[in-house]
């Protein structure tokens, strides 16, 4: 009952998913499980996380076919470069225990070092080998997306940015349709920070929603595809109950009334780790 969205290469994404940061192997592999039975379909891990075998487990033990999940992971920044980008690859996939990967991104673009061009070559070769399903970029500003589409002639699938009513990205998310890629947006929550905010309250009372929701709901209606994280089951159902209401234009201009372009992670521009 979660919509399904296309990706520019013909492939099916769930319009929700689960995010497993900062989980450990241990608790990711209890939180997929809870949130397979709660209904999500679309998983998202990352070498970086730690906690891709503990994921891989998690998908393993619940009864769901391959084909119904939508499974992602991304390339860590110690791990770019053509060669080592093949390598980490399979080191995913055989922590997932998986035999293909539905999307496989970029972490971050890493500018100082000047590897994502040889990575994304390495990506666009994995696609070609049948190894992964459909390839992306995360946290790549529209500079990093120009370059590796004019070195290949393949535009990513997604870039996965942070995104939420503080930080509504709505210059990236113009760009990115010009493109033809699907965003993804990580921390829809602000990291929390937002959950508070008055403004997302009387929305939330408008629709006899929770903050959360409302806020899920503003990343759907913006044309994205948010990747909430919570540890606790009530929520996580909670979270991907946002399919069965809609905001009205009015709700979007107060939700709009809150951006401040306020980050709460890491600058792709500088950001010299993950
Ligand atoms: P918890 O895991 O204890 O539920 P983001 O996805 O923006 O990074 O935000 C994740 C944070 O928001 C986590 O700390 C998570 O805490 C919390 N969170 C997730 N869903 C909800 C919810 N429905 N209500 C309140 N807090 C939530």
């Amino acid at each position: 009952n979660i919509p399904l969205l296309s990706l520019n290469d013909g492939y099916k994404i769930p319009a929700i998913g689960y995010g497993t940061y900062p989980l450990d192997n241990p608790q990711a592999e209890t939180a997929v499980r809870e949130a397979l039975s709660c209904g999500y379909r679309l998983f998202d891990t990352a070498a970086n996380y730690g906690n891709e075998s503990g994921v891989g487990t998690g998908l393993l033990s619940f009864d769901v076919g391959r084909t119904d999940i939508f499974v992602t992971t991304k390339l860590r920044g110690r791990d770019q470069g053509y060669d080592s980008t093949m390598r980490a690859f399979d080191a995913s996939l055989q922590r997932l225990k998986m035999s293909y990967i539905d999307l496989y991104l970029i972490h971050w673009p890493l500018p100082m070092k000047d590897l994502y061009v040889e990575s994304w070559k390495a990506l666009v070769q994995l696609q070609k080998d049948g190894r992964v399903r459909s390839i992306g970029v995360s946290n790549f500003l529209p500079e990093h997306l120009t370059r590796i589409i004019d070195a290949t002639g393949v535009t990513p699938a997604v870039n996965q940015i942070e995104m939420h009513a503080d930080f509504a990205q709505r210059e990236a998310l113009e760009v990115h349709k010009k493109l033809g890629i699907l965003t993804e947006a990580w921390s829809p929550l602000g990291r929390g920070s937002v959950l508070e905010n008055p403004v997302v309250g009387r929305v939330a009372q408008r629709h006899n929603r929770t903050p959360a929701q409302v806020l899920l709901r503003w990343v759907v209606q913006m044309g994205a595809v948010p990747l909430p994280k919570s540890a606790h089951p009530a929520r996580m159902k909670a979270n991907i109950e946002i399919f069965d209401f809609e905001l009205s234009e009015t709700d979007m201009n107060d939700l709009a009334t809150i951006d401040g372009n306020h980050r709460t992670g890491a600058d792709p521009a500088t950001c010299t780790e993950e």
